[in-house]
């Protein structure tokens, strides 16, 4: 958990949550919301007991991509999350379904986020993973500023133009003194499904180095595959079928490597790291 900061209001922790994963990136589009999805269901089928809190509450994809999308129950004052999956869910889809946009500025956005994080009976959770909307704005501060977030996960897409917004999302994440957990390369490569030949789409390589420029870790490549979009259009991710050589593999082995890293790190340490950009 990261340490409260001087002058700040204390970061509460939520009860019964042990481990707050925030998964962002400095652009949007790049597959933090698959990431998310996929990383959460992974969790949860390696046996951790998961929650999922979509924190994008103008753009709320998370109901599409686990496939639900139904109003909660409320007792009293308390929310109670969705089920799917085995993964328990809080998403403002679920409370304004349709396509009408939201239209919401600072203090309501951050009442919103309140409420996401301890108005819902998230219950005992080993992992509370957050999908961030893109970018280093307002909800991201909100969330870092109230809530201890144990680490956060930067996806990038393997282009120049994704990794420049990577690194600022690191920058923030520094900032802020929130762990970063590691990047993932999205979109690292595609498998040609005809000549079974690799194809670099997106370039190739430089979520490895920029992980390493920044002195963060490398968390892992995951391919350009037609089955996670198909997965992620059909409310049925692809590491609910993992196995060896599927798509969804890829991120249980990323659910794998993120615990990892949580252990290595332990408890309150916040590495103190200068940047080289
Ligand atoms: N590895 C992948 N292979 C194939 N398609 C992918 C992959 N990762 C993501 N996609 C697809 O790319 C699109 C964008 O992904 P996603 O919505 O997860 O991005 P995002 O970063 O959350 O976007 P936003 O910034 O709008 O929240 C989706 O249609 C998703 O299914
Ligand atoms: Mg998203």
């Amino acid at each position: 958990m990261s340490p409260n900061q001087p002058g700040q209001p204390p970061k509460l922790p939520i009860p019964g949550v042990k481990n707050l994963i925030a998964v962002g990136s400095g652009k949007g589009g790049v597959g933090k919301t698959t990431v998310a999805v996929n990383l959460a269901i992974g969790l949860a089928k390696l046996g951790h007991p998961t929650g999922l809190m979509d924190a994008d509450v103008y753009g709320p994809n998370v109901p599409l991509m686990m496939g639900i999308n139904r109003t909660p129950m409320a007792y009293g004052e308390r929310i109670q999350p969705l089920d799917q999956y085995g993964v328990k869910l809080m998403s403002m889809g679920f409370l304004n379904p349709g396509d009408k946009p939201l239209v919401w500025r600072g203090p309501m956005l951050h009442s919103v986020i309140q409420q996401f994080l301890r108005g819902v009976d998230w219950g005992d959770l080993d992992y509370l993973v957050i999908d961030l909307p893109p970018g280093t704005g307002d909800v991201q501060l909100t969330l870092i500023q109230t809530a201890p977030i144990t680490g956060a996960i930067v996806v990038t897409t393997p282009s120049d133009v994704s990794l420049e917004d990577a690194r600022k999302a690191v920058h923030m994440f520094h900032q802020v003194k929130v762990p970063i957990l590691g990047i993932v390369e999205n979109m690292s490569y595609l498998i040609c499904p005809q000549c079974n030949e690799r194809i670099d789409v997106f370039s190739h390589g430089g979520g490895r180095r920029t992980a390493g420029e920044m002195k963060v870790h490398f968390l892992g490549e995951l391919p350009l595959n037609p089955d996670v979009r198909v997965g992620g259009d059909s409310g049925k991710p692809v590491v609910l079928t993992a196995g060896p050589g599927t798509a969804g593999e890829g991120f249980l082995e990323l659910a794998r490597n993120m615990m990892r890293r949580i252990e290595e790190m332990g408890p309150q340490q916040v590495p103190s790291i200068e940047i080289t950009d």
